[in-house]
């Protein structure tokens, strides 16, 4: 089953798509990194997963249900732009507003539970005016995850967080969807943090969907290359152009493409009077993959 199935959908603002016929699936269980250029619509798309937004056309399935559909609602958590909350109350009262506007029993209990989530058990009584940037990032999280949600959905929840806060979070996300059953639709922008833990990715441009794929068809596609320095660059390079095509200047490093036999390369090099001082295999991460589809791709 997927948590969400989206087919064609659209949404404009005065007669420019922000959102146009995309479509999009999210397996349940997943944590979906979804990924675009600024403007490019991620925030739109997922305002109208969350019922903000009213789309012009087109269809969202929620655990196969409409994603009208009242029981299905209940299942959606969600963190966009802003956790919403009062800066002069406390993370508990945030909280405590939040269960008695969704009606929850328990609301105490539920209040401690999600704290707990997000490692902020000791922290409910600061002011929410008072926390971190990185706080007021897991308290958000916390008021998504207040009912219990099959399906969160976080809007940039990254973003400007140190790295100590990123490594944070992203024990946080890999706790809520392998310790309590939770799908999770990220958007972000910073890729490298995004690669630890995404099982999926969707990368939206102008409005369209133009990639979806697993983490595994990530690592399928990824080319290999191995990267090297010599002393002399410039006469390796031409000596591994000539067997190998294209060969690129990377940070310092000769750059080739689609071969992982470092002893051959070294052999060639060493046939040709050029001593290798440092070589390595690599592989195309995600951030590079994006750049490339970035640069490659028109939409249609
Ligand atoms: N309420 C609105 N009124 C008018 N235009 C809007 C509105 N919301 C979004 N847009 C436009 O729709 C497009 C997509 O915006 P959206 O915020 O979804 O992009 P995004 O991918 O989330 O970008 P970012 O990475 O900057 O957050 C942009 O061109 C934006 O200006
Ligand atoms: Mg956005």
């Amino acid at each position: 089953m997927n948590a969400i199935e989206i087919r064609d959908l659209s949404k404009s603002f005065r007669g420019m798509y922000a959102v146009d016929h995309l479509n999009m699936t999210v397996p349940v269980g997943a944590i979906y990194g979804f990924i675009g250029e600024n403007g490019s619509g991620k925030s739109t798309t997922e305002k109208l997963i969350c019922g903000h937004l009213v789309p012009d056309g087109g269809e969202i399935k929620l655990f196969d249900r409409d994603y009208t559909d009242a029981g299905v609602r209940v299942r959606v958590g969600a963190l966009i732009e802003n956790a919403g909350c009062f800066p002069g109350s406390s993370v508990y009262q945030n909280l405590m507003m939040q269960c008695i506007n969704l009606g929850l029993e328990n609301p105490d209990e539920e209040i401690r539970r999600v704290l707990e989530i997000v490692r902020m058990e000791d922290n409910a009584t600061i002011k929410f005016k008072s926390c971190s940037l990185g706080m007021k990032q897991r308290i958000g999280i916390a008021m998504a995850l207040l009912g219990e949600p099959a399906l969160l959905i976080l809007d940039e929840p990254i973003n400007g967080l140190d790295t100590d806060g990123m490594r944070i979070m992203r024990e946080i996300l890999v706790d809520i969807t392998h310790n309590y059953g939770c799908t999770v639709l990220i958007s972000s922008h910073i890729l490298g943090e995004l690669e630890k833990i995404a099982t999926h990715y969707g990368i939206i441009r102008q409005g369209k969907m133009i990639v979806e794929m697993s983490a595994q068809e990530l690592e399928g596609r990824a080319r290999v290359f191995v990267s090297l320095k010599t002393k002399d660059m410039a006469g390796a390079r031409e000596v591994l152009k000539e067997k190998y095509g294209t060969v690129k200047d990377e940070d310092g490093y000769l750059r080739v493409y689609d071969v992982d036999d470092t002893a051959q390369i070294v052999d060639l090099l060493m046939k040709n009077g050029h001593v290798v001082s440092e070589i390595k295999k690599n592989k195309i991460g995600l951030e590079e993959y994006y750049v490339e589809l970035m640069s490659q791709k028109e939409v249609k």
